[in-house]
């Protein structure tokens, strides 16, 4: 038994913040950012709209993509890192507004490999036969995390949403997942509050619910890290790079996603790219381009593709996917 994907779908908020208003907030500049990290714009959520709102819409368009209804669900993973509230989990609160009941719901916090995890876990769900039809979720609210202030983070971040309808099927689907989490890098991209550490005000008096990230340290660990998963996932598989249809990448930064595709040998024709609209989207990121690459014809059914996505933790991994 294996997982296929059945149907895709992604949201974006109506409010765009351009690096050009960014100028207004901080010493930046248009250029800059766009060369660092090929970013134009990022997506900022309304006020009072929360994760799970960006979620809920992601969801319907993949469950219309696929046919299914909310009855026909029998699991729920969502991805963030920016949950609505400590519990209920993402998943439950997603569910109730899909009007499901009493199946498994779940959340899962890998920072910017929420999706890659989330869809990890629903495709075992799947091949082992306790789940049939699988709604596998990454969405976040990133701004209400972002130090407003911070130049070197703020340029990067945005909000978003992506879903994809998995079924169960005898052929694949997804052909394997690959999954890495490495704690020894704990200081180099994280968020220090939390409901056990506390909240506390830091020297400046203000709460630091804020993203702090040693920008330059983790460029270099995500592009080796991304190198060698994406040669993991190939050798695991007994293939060549030039099997791959498309990569699918984490969208941080142009010049990471040009390093893996570099790697592969894989032109950037080859590279669905969508972090010049919405930047930095964490879980949000890989499905929100594997949207992108379905509804615009690039990605046909019975395509390889490889996802990748690398962040806080650090957290890495990949999935290897027949169309
Ligand atoms: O999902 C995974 C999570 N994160 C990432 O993938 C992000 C990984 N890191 C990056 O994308 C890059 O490191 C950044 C885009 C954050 C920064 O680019 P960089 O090429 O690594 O720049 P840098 O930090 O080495 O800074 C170079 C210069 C510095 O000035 P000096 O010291 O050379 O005078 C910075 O102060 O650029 C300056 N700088 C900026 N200038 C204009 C830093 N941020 C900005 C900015 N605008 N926003």
């Amino acid at each position: 038994m294996y997982s296929r994907i059945a149907g895709t779908g992604s949201y974006l908020p109506e409010k765009v913040l351009t690096n050009h208003d960014l100028e207004k907030m901080f010493d930046t500049s248009d250029e800059w950012i766009r060369e660092r990290t090929g970013i134009g714009q990022r997506h900022i959520a309304a006020e009072g709209q929360t994760t799970v709102d960006l979620g809920l819409e992601a969801a319907r368009r993949a469950m219309a993509a696929a046919g299914v209804a909310p009855e026909d669900l029998d699991l729920i993973v969502f991805g963030t890192t920016t949950p609505d509230q400590v519990f209920p989990n993402c998943g439950t609160l997603l569910q109730e507004r899909l009007g499901g009941h009493s199946f498994p719901a779940m959340g899962v916090e890998a920072a910017c490999s929420g999706f890659i995890y989330a869809l990890s876990i629903a495709d075992k769900f799947v091949r082992l036969g306790d789940a049939k039809c699988a709604l596998v979720v990454g969405a976040e609210t990133l701004s209400r995390i972002v130090d407003w202030t911070d130049r070197g983070t703020a340029i990067l971040f945005g909000d978003g949403a992506g879903a994809v309808v998995l079924k169960a099927t005898e052929e694949p689907g997804i052909i394997s997942t690959h999954l890495r989490s490495d704690g020894a890098y704990k200081d180099l991209l994280y968020c220090p509050v939390g409901p056990s550490k506390g909240f506390a005000p830091d020297a400046s008096g203000r709460t630091p619910m804020f993203i702090h990230m040693a920008g330059n340290e983790v460029f270099k660990i995500a592009v080796k890290s991304l190198g060698s998963i994406v040669d993991e996932t190939l050798a695991a598989n007994g293939l060549d790079k030039s099997a791959i249809d498309w990569l699918v990448p984490h969208q941080a930064n142009i010049r990471i996603i040009q390093a893996t595709a570099k790697k592969l040998d894989i032109p950037l024709e080859r590279v669905i790219l969508t972090v010049h609209e919405h930047g930095n989207t964490s879980a949000a990121s890989v499905p929100l381009a594997l949207d992108a690459g379905v509804r615009s014809g690039q990605i046909k059914r019975g395509d390889l593709l490889l996802l990748e996505a690398f962040g806080g933790g650090f957290t890495w991994g990949s999935a290897l996917i027949r169309y």
